[in-house]
């Protein structure tokens, strides 16, 4: 069971939603708890709890003032050989330390900062000294609870993971997302290229402020005011309650979903929702697990700023089929196939129109950027501004990322985002 369910969370990139702000507490605390009661064998630091902000009073009001700015250039990109430094690793790092703070603010103004032709970056180590350089504060996967997502060197406790390069996935797009995972998201991520792609394989990269900006008015006034939940695994291993004799059907289905439920918030620290459904081919009856509603449309944790932070686009069933009619389905090598299945509600439970789905799908993709990654290249990006998934890819592909839980510098920046504030209003 526990190597399903993390099999199903880091196929869909997370999507349980939070609990209330004492449940966040709660899960906190015991996390917490359980580093000290067990043995430290992770030194990494976990990944934080996610920001949702204050709720936002108006959201057409929010969205037309949106649509009023200028916005920053998305996602600029540094060059070694423009910077004179190319080839030279040590002055790369210096580079690194003597402008750590205004690439930052970088990453925080443009959402995302594209770095060309590093050699520094080109092994795990280097990687490792660029985002210390830069005083990043490296956090866990938020899928540690669960421990589903390997790491770049295979080494146990490394902060390094694999950004899904394996050769059963390379026909799966992988849809537009914020990395979170239960109550968890990390703050910021750099995304390395050990090795790119014979083909394809492209990083995706998707500014948050501008999808939120794009989107109809009617529509962003539905989610808001709704809600969405996700529906992160289906389960359709129940199809035999069927047979059982009517009488009793109903009451093996409450032990069931106890049973299942228990299992599951006993393994990750979030709650979930299990509900019945039917699925498949034969419509089988399964249970789905549901988050908690959440927005889709967040204030940025440092400057305010609304911004698009719903993962439809990686976790609606329908758009994810969308896609496989044009590159495949996704070929899986170990039964994971049947619960590998996630899907995006209204909060209320409420279907979204394919409609609704269109128009999400259709604002997303027009702000897609293709990043073709070369070896040492890196993309430093702000998870909360900054959307990502990769390509489909011919070949043989090592991307890596390594997640923060903030950086140097963020509570200074957030006291001058906060007092600018104060000037305007
Ligand atoms: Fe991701």
């Amino acid at each position: 069971m526990d190597r399903l369910i993390a099999l199903s969370l880091l196929s869909t990139a997370g999507a349980f939603a939070p609990a209330g702000v004492h449940q966040q507490q709660h899960a906190q605390l015991s996390s917490s708890s359980l580093l000290v009661a067990s043995t430290p064998v992770v030194q990494t630091p976990p990944s934080p709890l996610t920001e949702w902000g204050s709720k936002i009073s108006n959201i057409r009001v929010a969205q037309e003032e949106m649509r009023k700015q200028d916005l920053p250039e998305f996602g600029p990109e540094i060059s070694a050989t423009d910077l004179g430094i190319a080839g030279d690793k040590a002055a790369q790092l210096a580079y690194f330390k003597e402008n750590a703070m205004e690439l930052k603010q970088k990453m925080l103004d443009h959402g995302a900062i594209i770095f060309r032709g590093f050699d520094l970056m080109k092994e795990q180590d280097g990687f490792q000294q660029f985002y210390n350089a830069i005083e990043m504060k490296i956090c866990q996967d938020p899928l540690q609870s669960v421990s589903a997502r390997p790491t770049a060197d295979g080494k146990k406790d490394s902060p390094v993971y694999e950004a899904v390069n394996k050769e059963s996935r390379k026909n799966f797009f992988i849809g537009m997302h914020n990395e979170f995972v239960g109550t968890r998201a990390p703050r910021a991520a750099a995304f390395v290229c050990f090795k790119a792609a014979e083909e394809g394989g492209e990083f995706l990269i998707a500014d948050g402020r501008r999808i939120f900006r794009d989107l109809d008015s009617d529509l962003v006034d539905e989610l808001y005011d709704r809600s969405i939940r996700y529906s992160v695994m289906e389960l359709p291993f129940f199809g035999w309650i069927d047979n059982l004799p009517d009488p009793i059907q109903g009451p093996v289905m409450t032990g069931m979903k106890g049973v299942v439920s228990a299992a599951i918030n006993a393994k990750v620290d979030f709650d979930v929702d299990m509900l019945w459904g039917e699925g498949g081919y034969d419509n089988t009856r399964m249970l789905q697990a549901r988050s908690p509603g959440q927005p889709a449309i967040v204030n940025h944790p440092v400057t305010g700023e609304p911004t698009w932070f719903c993962n439809v686009h990686s976790h609606s069933s329908k758009l994810r089929k969308d896609r496989e009619s044009v590159y495949g389905a996704e070929r899986f090598e170990d039964g994971a196939s049947q619960i590998n299945k996630s899907d995006m509600y209204f909060g209320d439970d409420g279907i979204i129109t394919d409609e609704q789905l269109k128009q999400m799908d259709d604002v997303t993709v027009k702000n897609i950027r293709y990043v073709k990654m070369t070896e040492g290249d890196v993309v430093l990006l702000d998870n909360y501004k900054c959307m990502h998934g990769r390509n489909v890819f011919e070949g043989t592909r090592k991307h890596a990322v390594a997640w923060f839980e903030g950086w140097e510098g963020e509570n200074e920046m957030k006291k001058v985002s906060s007092s600018l504030e104060s000037v305007s209003a």
